[in-house]
C-alpha cells in the first residue's frame, strides 16, 4: 500500500533562500505522525511545498502514490489532504458557517457535514452566524479544524494548532484530534507543545535546518516527553 503523502528528497526555496534540504518523510493511511522542531527549521515550509507555495527545485511529492514535481494548491485537496494552516486563516468577511461550508468546496463526500462539525464543536453552532474572526482564538482554531474536516480528508496537516491557546483549550483539542484519528483520518501534527504530541502522535519526525534529523516512536510517558523535548531544546 502506498503512503498518503510521501516526500522524497525535497529541496525547496523561497526566492533564492534554500529552506528544505533533501527532506524526506511519509505518512500512511490512518497514521498519527508528529513533525517537531524549533522555530524557523522549516516545518511550515514543508506544508507550503506540498501546497505549491514554496518552490520545489528538486525531489518529488507523492500524493497517494502519484509523483509530482510541480504542485498546485488544489492538488492536495483533490487527493484527500486538508490543511489547518498556522495562524488559522479564518476568512474575515464570512460567518462561522460560511467558513465551514468553504471547506467542502473540493466536493469530497463523507462523514463530515456541518451537522457533524457542530456535534464535535457545539460552540460553533451557537456562533454560526457570527463573523469567523469575531471568535476567540480557541474557537477560531476549532473553526479551522472544522473547515478542514469539511473536505472529508484522508490526511490532515495541522500546523501548530495549539499555538497561543490556553491549556484547557489544548486539552479539548487533544481529545478532538484523537476522535478524528479514531475515525480513520491520518494526522501530520506540526507542534511545539510536546505534552500534546505525546497524547496524540504514535511516531515523530524531528527537523533541524530544513531536514529530518531524527525519528522514532512516541511514548506517552515522562521519558517519552523528555525524549521529544530534547529535539526542540535550544
Ligand atoms: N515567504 C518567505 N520568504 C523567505 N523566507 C521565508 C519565508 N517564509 C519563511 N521563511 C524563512 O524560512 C525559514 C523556515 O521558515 P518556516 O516558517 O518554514 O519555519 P517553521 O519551522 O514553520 O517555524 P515556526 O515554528 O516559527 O512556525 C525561516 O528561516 C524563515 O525565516
Ligand atoms: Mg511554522
Amino acid at each position: 500500500m502506498s503512503a498518503l503523502l510521501n516526500l522524497k528528497n525535497l529541496n525547496a526555496f523561497y526566492g533564492s533562500a534554500h529552506i528544505l534540504h533533501d527532506l524526506s518523510l511519509h505518512v500512511n493511511a490512518g497514521e498519527r505522525v508528529a513533525l517537531i522542531g524549533r522555530n524557523g527549521v522549516g516545518k511550515t515550509t514543508v506544508v507550503n511545498t506540498v501546497l505549491g507555495l514554496a518552490s520545489l527545485q528538486s525531489g518529488c511529492v507523492e500524493l497517494k502514490g502519484k509523483a509530482y514535481s510541480k504542485l498546485r494548491t488544489y492538488m492536495a485537496a483533490q487527493h484527500g489532504l486538508a490543511v489547518v494552516p498556522q495562524g488559522r486563516c479564518i476568512v474575515a468577511n464570512l460567518s462561522v458557517e460560511e467558513n465551514l461550508v468553504l471547506g467542502a468546496a473540493v466536493g469530497r463526500k463523507g462523514h463530515w457535514t456541518v451537522r457533524e462539525i457542530y456535534k464535535l464543536f457545539p460552540i460553533l453552532e451557537e456562533r454560526a452566524h457570527t463573523p469567523g474572526t469575531a471568535l476567540s482564538g480557541g474557537q477560531q482554531q476549532m473553526l479551522a479544524v472544522g473547515r478542514a474536516l469539511m473536505a472529508n480528508p484522508e490526511l490532515i496537516l495541522l500546523d501548530e494548532p495549539t499555538e497561543g491557546l490556553a491549556p484547557v483549550i489544548v486539552d479539548q483539542l487533544a481529545v478532538i484530534f484523537n476522535q478524528v484519528a479514531d475515525q480513520g483520518t491520518a494526522l501530520l501534527l506540526i507542534e511545539q507543545n510536546m505534552s500534546l504530541v505525546v497524547r496524540v502522535a504514535q511516531r515523530y519526525l524531528a527537523m533541524s535546518k530544513g531536514s529530518v534529523v531524527a525519528e522514532g516512536v512516541v511514548h506517552n510517558s515522562k521519558e517519552g516527553l523528555h525524549d521529544l523535548e530534547s529535539h526542540v531544546m535550544v
